[in-house]
């Protein structure tokens, strides 16, 4: 991948690309494009997943609002949310029919690729290839938001993990080393709708600004290092594998997986294919567990969260890790 001092990016998967100063500037940002294209302008967003507080988009929006116990959010006018269709993650049926349903005026599919939003829930081997099949047949734009799954998957992200080429992707989180940045990139002829190119104005005071560019160019560098993604596989799939042994052990009915270095777990059998399954977890149970891991390991405070690793994460940080989570099991 390579950025240009004018800020844009360039990289596989990603024909052209912006970037933008708020990581939910990409999912704003992307959104008129995809309007632009196909001018019917509904978005169908899957149960649980999250795409930043964008209007549209806060609808079934998972972790924050579903831990916290909010509705949708109150002050987001009727009118923005309209156009948005929502089905449950990984359920085909339910996209056919909202195709079928609304022939022609769905703009564009947007989804986590692999969900993070409402705990770790990773895509049925058939359903990114239904998704893709079936947006292309209606003219439909596929949106990956690869905010989480980005760098992280694969240095490609989810698309070059499964092998799926969406439309337009959005990027966040590790492409500014943790600053704050978004992206996004796709199709030239849509990537091309976006000034000065095209008609579709974006600019912020702060996009591409070095700092962020600096920082994510740092860290993309250093995950192309060869390794990098066996060792984000080998020891999130150790932590994920003990965590759940030791819920065997303990008499805790637990579920749980992952992908390189995103994981998760629920206190509940599954298994969990989308939000309504994580929804049957048992989030007081997880509650007791946070909170007795916090004396040393800081988990993500949701049950509804996915966890990631990183490289700096060491093996005995694993072990510890593990340990403390045998403990805080027992003690439940
Ligand atoms: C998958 C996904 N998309 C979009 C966003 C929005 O990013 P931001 O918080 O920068 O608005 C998030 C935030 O966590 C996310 O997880």
């Amino acid at each position: 991948m390579c950025v240009g001092s004018n800020g844009h990016l360039r990289c596989a998967g990603y024909r052209n690309g912006s970037f933008c100063k708020f990581r939910n500037r990409s999912l704003h940002g992307s959104t008129p494009p995809c309007a632009c294209i196909h001018w019917e302008g509904k978005i169908l967003k899957f149960e649980g997943c999250y795409h930043g507080h964008a209007d549209s988009f806060l609808v079934e929006a998972g972790s924050g609002v579903a831990t916290l116990g909010l509705p949708d959010s109150p002050g987001v006018p009727k009118g923005a949310t309209v156009g948005t269709l929502t089905a449950p993650y990984n359920d085909v049926e339910a996209v056919k029919k909202l195709f079928e349903d609304n022939k022609g005026e769905i703009a564009a599919v947007f989804l986590e690729p692999v969900v993070g939003n409402a705990g770790f829930i990773p895509p049925q081997p058939a359903f990114l290839n239904a998704l893709r099949e079936v947006t292309k047949q209606d003219g439909a734009l596929l949106v990956f938001d690869e905010v989480m799954t980005g760098f992280r998957l694969a240095y490609g992200g989810a698309q070059e993990y499964f092998g799926i080429t969406p439309d337009v992707t959005t990027l966040g989180k590790i492409i500014g080393g943790g600053l704050p940045v978004g992206a996004y990139g796709g199709r030239k002829d849509i990537m091309e709708m976006v000034a000065p190119a095209g008609p579709m104005y974006q600019a912020r005071t702060l996009s591409g600004n070095p700092l962020a560019m600096t920082a994510g160019i740092h860290t993309l560098k250093r995950l192309m290092e060869p390794g990098t993604y066996e060792y984000l596989d080998k020891v999130t799939g150790e932590l994920v594998r003990r965590i759940l042994d030791a819920g065997a052990k303990t008499g805790h009915e637990m579920c749980g997986g992952h992908i390189r270095g995103m994981f998760g777990f629920f206190f509940a059998g599954g298994p969990v294919h989308n939000f309504d399954d994580a929804k049957k977890s048992d989030t007081a149970k997880f509650g007791r567990f946070h909170r007795g891991m916090l004396e040393g390991v800081y988990l993500a405070p949701s049950q509804f969260e996915a966890g990631f690793t990183s490289l700096a994460h060491t093996t005995l940080d694993i072990e510890k890790t593990v340990e403390a989570a045998e403990e805080v099991l027992r003690r439940m």
